[in-house]
């Protein structure tokens, strides 16, 4: 069974599994990851959008043969807490404002806002409905507008 190593959450990481298994079975199966979920399994639904070097994907739809040692891959459980807390400022928004309904799709909605986040302060731009449009992570119960609200607090 080959072998494949990464880092997980600042860790490095090695399993032993065929190389066509794609990895959100890894994290959540493999490694006991839990927080990115399985939605549709082909690149749809974005509820397992996890970073790859800081860069939103979807597990679901790349095999571990294409992750490599140098890769970072970031899951929910290892977004860094603001100082002296136990949360990421965005999770605090989250919670601030009540977002979740049922909740499934909420890892993944926070790891897409983060990176979103990123992203644009690299441009040196401020947040804007532009980029909230662009965000496709499904939900389910309808929670959009506390969504975008929560990515504005959690950006400030
Ligand atoms: Fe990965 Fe839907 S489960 S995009």
């Amino acid at each position: 069974m080959p072998k494949h190593t990464f880092k997980l959450n600042g860790e490095q990481v090695t399993v032993e599994v065929p190389g066509e298994v794609r990895l959100l079975w890894v994290l959540r199966d493999v490694l006991g990851v839990r927080g990115p979920k399985y939605g549709c399994g082909i690149g749809v639904c974005q509820a397992c959008t996890c970073h790859i070097n800081g860069k939103a994907f979807n597990p679901c739809s790349v095999p571990i043969s294409e992750i490599g040692p140098d890769d970072e891959i970031t899951t929910i459980e290892g977004l860094p807490a603001t100082v002296g807390k136990d949360l990421h400022p965005m999770q605090q928004a989250w919670l601030d404002r009540d977002v979740a309904q049922c909740g499934y799709c909420q890892p993944g909605q926070i790891m897409t806002a983060v990176a979103t986040v990123r992203k644009v302060r690299e441009e040196g731009r401020e947040i804007g409905d532009e980029d909230l449009d662009k965000i496709r992570n499904v939900c389910r119960c309808g929670t959009y507008q506390r969504i975008r609200e929560a990515i504005r607090a959690g950006a400030d």
